[in-house]
């Protein structure tokens, strides 16, 4: 029988936020790339974060050691294996190449590493597992396009796309053209909204990206008709608690709207973000959560549910992991 309470789907994962520091020592060592840090420690002390840009600022740095397919390989690799030891049975992943591409990494170079790490999920740790590629809303829209036109030649293996990087003053309205040509092409809208932008952002992203899922949205609280139009379309919202305490989006897990969000009837999923730098992959984040806010075993079960109901796969494989 199905155990209704593990944590079985991942839908909010930053493939680069799995980067933990002792893979950055061990590409920079492989790729020759010069840290500006002494050692592990001393990169670990600076994983306090004010705001989702001095966690962006960082993140980016790091991505410097990330060089070849193979880089990008272990890379997803690594990931699947501690999810599979977290009980994920399907994983949907985020990938920003335009974060690869500045730096004179090929398209190819990251998506196929990523990509061909993923084609083993299955069979290698024992999950499902698809890609989405998420376009940096703090680079011109125009990027994106050229990004996504040439996946599209490419032929890539993608499921989606999503939109992410720093939220504040790039609202969702600009990358219409983006999401429409996603659209035209089959793949599955997603976008970041309502992390630290406001609620006006995730109307935007509903309406004029008609993404079927919010990532995080939680700042939709603000706006009761918006909670209103969510609950009733029954959007999910990919929600990453520890990742919005440790981007202070809240001040502790103890002040986490999740309980209200339930209670509201929102289709909530837990998520882990970037868990090499938020504290936690996806069953250290439900064991928080349960701690925090003494959740039954049938709230757990909700959680886990709309996890699978949120998921981008077929109905067998829904069955499967319901
Ligand atoms: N928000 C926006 N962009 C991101 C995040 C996030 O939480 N993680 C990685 N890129
Ligand atoms: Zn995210």
């Amino acid at each position: 029988m199905p155990s209704t309470h593990l944590p079985s789907v991942e839908l909010h994962l930053h493939i680069e936020g799995t980067l933990e520091p002792e893979l950055i020592f061990e590409l920079a060592a492989r790729n020759k790339v010069t840290l500006p840090y002494r050692d592990i420690a001393d990169l670990k002390s600076r994983y306090e974060f004010t705001d989702l840009q001095s966690f962006l600022t960082l993140y980016y740095a790091n991505m410097a050691v990330l060089q070849t397919a193979q880089d990008f390989a272990d890379l997803t690799r690594a990931y699947l294996r501690r999810a599979s030891a977290a009980g994920v049975r399907h994983a949907e992943i985020f990938l920003d190449p335009q974060a690869h591409t500045v730096r004179g990494v090929s398209l190819a170079a990251c998506v196929n590493g990523v990509a061909g790490a993923l084609r083993d999920s299955q069979a290698q740790f024992g999950l499902s597992s698809a890609l989405i590629i998420t376009f940096l809303r703090d680079q011109p829209a125009a990027e994106a396009l050229d990004t996504l036109t040439q996946l599209i030649a490419m032929n890539a293996p993608i499921i989606g796309i999503g939109l992410d990087s720093a939220e504040v003053g790039h609202p969702p309205i600009d990358f219409v053209e983006v999401f429409d040509l996603a659209r035209a092409h089959g793949l599955k809208c997603v976008a970041h909204a309502g992390e630290e932008g406001p609620p006006e952002y995730v109307w935007q992203a509903l309406q004029l990206l008609q993404v079927s899922r919010v990532d995080h949205g939680i700042r939709s609280l603000e706006d009761p008709l918006l909670v209103d139009y969510l609950v009733q379309n029954a959007i999910p919202l990919t929600v990453c608690p520890l990742s919005n305490v440790r981007l202070r989006v809240v001040d502790t897990l103890a002040d986490h709207p999740l309980q209200a969000m339930l209670e509201r009837g929102l289709l909530v999923t837990i998520n882990s973000d970037d868990p090499a730098y938020f504290g936690g992959y996806l069953d250290d984040t439900f064991a928080a959560i349960t701690r925090t806010f003494n959740l039954t075993v049938d709230q757990l079960a909700v959680l886990a549910r709309n996890g699978v109901r949120a998921a981008f796969i077929d109905d067998d494989r829904r069955a499967e992991l319901l």
